[in-house]
């Protein structure tokens, strides 16, 4: 059988592929056909080995690559040549990576040069604009050109996929791994379906495009929400991005109800999710789980690559004007039948399956 088997490895470098991939990785250990090695980047260091912690991953390949406030150009020329001195002596027969971080974008142009075969989990997503989000649309659209498996998570996605000339025999939906590991956590812990007791508003924010004028804007918004509507607790966990993390504290320290936390545990944040009362979030992620939870999003973007959930009325674009935030925020707070239509709690994208499904594609096309 050992001869059989083919090496496959899985890249991941951020927190939010940690989790997508987290269902990928386990369920391809249980395997017989395949040999399973996982490298990080450690493009994110602390949040990515939270994560690795939770879903008790450990890595084979560490390239601890995270270096302060780094910038797109240096830490893409730090994972190119880091990740091709461990590719040329591995040469897996296949690599799967997942979404549209930098990692990804490295990981599928060092497999390009070696000849490698690329799997792209969480394929098609577009915006149709490569300045919004910045630079992932930009990413993802280089990605899908040098994939040879696209795992996409919805119909739409693989539509954006087969416009762009991408033949239908490498397009594969198969829901997202986020649903995966949304229903592992669900299942190892039983999530109490009580809110807290106060209302609590959930923020999260870390977008490029946003920083600077933008991100203020949102800072004032949520400063202005909370100090309005004393009932209420904003519970914000501030991404380390030194960018995010200290316009986040010079506008909302000091208000007494706010809380400006540390990122919490994927295991903690589910609940949390599941027990605020609203969100507020330019995170991808977020879009896609708190439909499933049924809780409200309103994304601090004026685009998303994810439509599924606004048209089925659980995601609302608010973009990043203060007065907009803050009108539609207060209006799910005090109009209860606004409220209820987007807490329908239907999830786009997936049943929880997505992980067997890719694993099932691959290994009827390496066998
Ligand atoms: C990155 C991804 C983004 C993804 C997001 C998820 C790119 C260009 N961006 O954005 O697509 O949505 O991750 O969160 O790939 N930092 C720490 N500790 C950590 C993580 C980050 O201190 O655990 C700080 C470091 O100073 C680091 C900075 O945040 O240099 C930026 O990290 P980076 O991965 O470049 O960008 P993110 O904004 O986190
Ligand atoms: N998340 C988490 N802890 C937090 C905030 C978010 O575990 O404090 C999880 C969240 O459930 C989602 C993922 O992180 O699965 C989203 O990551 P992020 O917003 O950083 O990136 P994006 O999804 O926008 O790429």
């Amino acid at each position: 059988m050992k001869n059989l088997s083919k090496k496959i490895i899985c890249i991941v470098g951020t927190r939010p592929e940690a989790i997508k991939m987290a269902p990928v990785i386990l369920a391809l250990h249980e395997q017989p056909w395949a040999e399973v090695k996982v490298l990080v980047t450690a493009q994110h260091r602390g949040m990515l080995d939270q994560i690795l912690r939770e879903f008790s991953i450990i890595p084979d390949f560490d390239l601890n690559v995270m270096q302060p406030n780094q910038s797109l150009s240096a830490l893409t020329g730090r994972l190119l040549i880091d990740l091709e001195k461990v590719l040329k002596a591995e040469m897996p027969d296949v690599v799967l990576a997942q979404g549209d971080t930098t990692t990804v974008l490295a990981a599928a142009m060092t497999c390009f040069y070696a000849g490698i075969a690329f799997g792209h989990v969480e394929a098609g997503l577009r915006t149709g604009d490569m300045h919004t989000p910045f630079p992932e649309e930009f990413n993802r659209v280089v990605v899908g050109k040098l994939a040879k498996w696209h795992f996409t998570p919805t119909p739409l996605s693989a539509q954006n996929l087969l416009v762009e000339g991408t033949p239908e025999s490498q397009i594969h939906i198969t829901g997202n791994t986020v649903i995966d590991a949304l229903q592992y956590i669900a299942a190892q812990d039983s999530l109490r379906p009580e809110e807290y007791e106060r209302k609590v508003i959930l923020v999260t924010a870390h977008r490029r495009e946003n920083f600077g004028e933008a991100f203020r804007n949102i800072c004032t918004a949520i400063r202005t929400l909370a100090i309005r509507n004393l009932n209420v607790d904003v519970i914000f966990p501030v991404h380390p991005n030194p960018n995010v993390k200290a316009t986040a504290h010079e506008l909302l320290s000091g208000i007494q109800n706010i809380s400006l936390i540390e990122p919490l545990g994927y295991r903690e944040f589910i609940h949390t999710m599941n027990r605020c009362h609203l969100i507020l979030s330019d995170s991808g992620g977020v879009q896609e789980e708190a439909p499933a939870l049924g809780k409200p999003v309103l994304v601090l973007r004026s685009s998303t690559e994810r439509p599924e959930a606004v048209e089925a009325g659980c995601v609302r674009l608010v973009g990043n004007n203060t007065e907009n935030i803050i009108k539609e925020t207060e209006l799910l707070l005090n109009d209860s039948q606004a409220y209820r239509k987007m807490a329908k709690g239907t999830s786009p994208y997936g049943d929880g399956n997505a992980a067997s499904r890719i694993i099932a594609i691959l290994q009827e096309h390496l066998s």
